[in-house]
């Protein structure tokens, strides 16, 4: 407690440029210190020099395209196509397919260039006729673009869908077919998703890419998994294909699509092949397809305890924060993202026991204050802050618990959203700041706290990449005293041994 009564105090927002901006007077120090720090440097250039040489005689092949020297490469590879198991996988073990259309590709491109991280990142979006590309110097901040093969031969009979299905199905093999080295895992992903990369990452290293494995989630919508499959990998949610797997599947992916030609979408068509070869979905809840209209907040907020892997569904859903579009509304996501990727959107839960308050910190992006005492039971489940895909408040068409929003005046919550985030060398410490969004509400008569006052909630958290190393546990969160007006001040961090959320 007294600890980060301390880093609150040593915080400000604006005070980390002043100062590094005074220059020490006690020379020798200054000197003895830079010596060491120009030791340092050399010696991580060597090593990263060595590394990057390495990786690049063994793992990188000789295609144009594909030629990337990744920092986070790790060392020496003795398997000439990188398939030693023994390096754990990182992004350039990845390939990307994304599934596009010339019609958007204006508009969708924005998007993918939010998450995109051009040196560093491999894959192909596919598209189904030309556009303009290659010369702008934002095309360099996108995957190369490639037209899909021919698909007029292939039958189409279902009376809904659309005949792209089939050509957007075919991604994972003609991505394959384009040999790209040392690929562990071919991903897939609509033009409309955005994806967290370091968290597909930690996803995907806890398997083993030498075998077959389909892994991607299914629809928030039960009559969706109805109709297609609780059994399949939603598109736009993103899946993965092991190699190995992408490899069985495009010997015999074309025959496999003749056989089905009543199916709607892609990733039904991909579903029956892994029926076919009998391999099943294996859940990862990260990804999410997003089959709902309205506002996300009651999803994010209370997100499973599992890495953040896409958002779907980017047109149809609302902006993820207030008063801003799309694009800027990711974009500000991106704030935290980059600080602590592991804790994006991860719930944690405590109490203002002097106010009589509950408070729910869903990190990087939103902050909620109740007025009472909320049990985690409760608020771990989402609020329907959303309709379903038939544009209904139904909630017994999804396919997970909700509870419905509060109507009570003094039960609905405070919402604080994400405005700026930053990290603090000096305590290891991201500092995240969140505003008051500011709604007509009626009038409250419990004779208590009232957080509307609140104008702003600072929250404190050591970034934690090896999270999900561990079995998944919420993160405990602990409301910390303050002399700061208008302002609640969180700390959030890994629970301690005998850290259990208890009313009394
Ligand atoms: C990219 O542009 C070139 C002409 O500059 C064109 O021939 C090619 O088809 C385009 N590719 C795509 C995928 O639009
Ligand atoms: C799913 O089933 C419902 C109810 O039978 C139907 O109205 C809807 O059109 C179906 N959707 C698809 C994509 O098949
Ligand atoms: C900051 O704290 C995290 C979590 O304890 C640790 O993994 C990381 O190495 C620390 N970083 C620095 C620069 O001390």
């Amino acid at each position: 407690m007294n600890n980060n009564r301390k880093v609150e105090e040593r915080f400000q927002w604006d005070q980390n440029a002043k100062k590094h901006s005074n220059i020490s007077p006690t020379f020798p120090k200054l000197l003895l210190s830079s010596i060491f720090l120009i030791s340092i440097l050399c010696l991580f250039y060597t090593l990263s020099f060595s590394n990057a040489s390495n990786s690049s005689n063994h793992q990188l092949s000789t295609s144009k395209t594909i030629r990337v020297i990744s920092k986070e490469m790790p060392s020496p590879v003795s398997s000439p196509r990188g398939l030693n198991p023994v390096v754990k996988t990182n992004l350039h073990h990845i390939v990307f397919g994304i599934a596009a259309s010339a019609r958007f590709w204006e508009q969708r491109k924005k998007y993918i260039k939010l998450w995109w991280k051009p040196p560093r990142m491999r894959g192909i979006v596919w598209l189904d006729k030309a556009v303009k590309n290659g010369s702008s110097d934002e095309d360099r901040l996108l995957p190369p673009v490639k037209i899909s093969g021919d698909t007029s031969k292939f039958k189409y009979k279902n009376p809904k869908g659309h005949r792209s299905a089939i050509r957007i199905s075919r991604i994972v093999s003609e991505t394959l077919r384009l040999g790209f080295e040392g690929v562990r895992w071919f991903v897939m992903g609509d033009d409309d998703t955005f994806f967290v990369p370091e968290n597909l990452v930690r996803v995907l290293s806890k398997y083993d890419h030498n075998q077959l494995y389909y892994i991607g989630s299914s629809s928030e919508s039960h009559l969706q998994n109805i109709n297609f499959s609780y059994g399949m990998a939603y598109g736009g949610g993103g899946f993965a294909i092991s190699y190995p797997l992408a490899k069985t599947l495009a010997k015999m992916q074309d025959r496999c699509i003749q056989r089905y030609p009543g199916l709607y979408g892609s990733d039904d068509r991909i579903h029956a092949c892994m029926a076919e070869l009998g391999v099943p979905l294996t859940k990862e809840p990260g990804f999410h397809q997003y089959d709902v209209y309205g506002s996300l907040l009651g999803l994010l907020s209370a997100h499973p305890v599992a890495p953040l892997i896409s958002i779907h569904h980017l047109d149809v859903v609302e902006p993820i924060f207030p008063n801003v579009n799309r694009v800027q509304a990711l974009q500000r996501l991106k704030v935290p993202i980059n600080l602590d990727s592991a804790a994006i959107m991860q719930q944690s839960i405590c109490y203002d026991k002097i106010r009589s308050w509950t408070v729910s910190v869903s990190w990087g992006y939103a902050v909620q204050i109740y007025r009472g005492i909320f049990s985690v039971r409760e608020l771990e489940i989402p609020a329907r802050t959303f309709l379903n895909w038939y544009k209904r408040a139904d909630y017994t068409g999804f396919s997970f618990n909700t509870r419905p929003v509060a109507r009570h005046a003094c039960q609905r919550p405070f919402v604080f959203y994400l405005a700026n985030a930053l990290y603090n060398k000096d305590t290891n410490q991201t500092a995240s700041e969140y505003v008051q969004h500011r709604i007509s509400r009626s009038e409250c008569n419990w004779k208590m706290a009232d957080p509307s006052r609140i104008e702003k909630v600072h929250v404190y958290k050591k970034p934690d990449p090896h999270l999900w190393d561990k079995a998944p546990r919420r993160n405990c969160c602990r409301v910390l005293p303050t002399k700061k007006k208008g302002t609640v001040v969180v700390d959030v961090g890994v629970c301690g041994e005998d850290d259990v959320i208890e009313l009394r």
